[in-house]
């Protein structure tokens, strides 16, 4: 079983994510544990602080270490994992997470998100992480979305989580060669004049096997020749 702890400041942005997918079908049947811990529970005074002004002046607002660094103490003290936690800062200058890591992070048994907000973290925090990884070169004013994608990306490689099976997987993009996939079609036989292509309806396997290849390859050189 995996177990997710995602810390955050914005617990609720997680309500429609947990209800209404397959992460939430996937934690009732059993495949995995998925926990929002809020941030601000750990937040300094009064208030519950959990950022401050950078040192050295600058716009905007660092999440500060303590609340932060109790938080994921407190997950890894609470860990039944036979084996020490992954924990994952979210970070628009981190590693770009791919399929390979998604595969990772579904073999774990504890990982642990942390979602930044305002303007990042206070360095130290980087401390704590065995990942850094980013969503895409762009940047987003947290890290909740970027931990739900991980986490759902993760999470739908499970056993036993998408009908189907292993076959459900393994023939998607970035998975075994790390092509694009191929070209798909359903009903109806043709549509405003565009017809699915006659080897699919042919019935002859290895033809429709060896069409799908070379179409993978021929959209993967088109359209992402960074990967071939
Ligand atoms: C406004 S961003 C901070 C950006 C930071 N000042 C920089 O220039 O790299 C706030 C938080 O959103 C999250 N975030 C934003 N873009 C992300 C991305 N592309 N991938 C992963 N996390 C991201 C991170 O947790 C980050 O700490």
């Amino acid at each position: 079983m995996l177990h997710i702890d995602i810390l955050s400041v914005q617990p609720q942005m997680f309500g429609g994510f947990l209800s209404e997918s397959i992460v939430m079908r996937a934690s009732k049947k059993g495949a995995c544990e998925i926990n929002i811990v809020d941030i601000k529970e750990y937040g300094i005074g009064r208030w519950h602080k959990t950022d401050d002004k950078p040192y050295g002046g600058g716009p905007g607002m660092l999440m500060r270490c303590e609340p932060v660094f109790e938080a994921v103490e407190k997950c890894l003290a609470a860990s039944t994992s036979s084996k020490r936690a992954r924990v994952v800062l979210t970070s628009p200058a981190g590693k770009k997470f791919t399929q390979r890591d998604a595969e990772d992070l579904s073999r774990e048994e504890h990982v642990i998100f942390i979602c930044g907000h305002y303007e990042g973290f206070d360095a130290r925090i980087e401390t704590l992480a065995t990942d850094l990884f980013s969503v895409g070169d762009f940047v987003m004013t947290g890290g909740e979305l970027a931990a739900a994608a991980m986490t759902d990306a993760a999470v739908r490689l499970l056993p036993g989580v998408l009908g189907g099976g292993p076959a459900a997987t393994s023939s998607e993009s970035f998975s075994g060669e790390g092509l694009l996939e191929f070209p798909q079609y359903t009903h109806p036989v043709e549509f405003r004049g565009m017809k699915v292509p006659e080897v699919l309806l042919s019935g002859n396997h290895a033809k429709i096997e060896a069409w799908r290849k070379s179409e993978a390859k021929r959209l993967t050189h088109k359209r992402r020749p960074d990967l071939v």
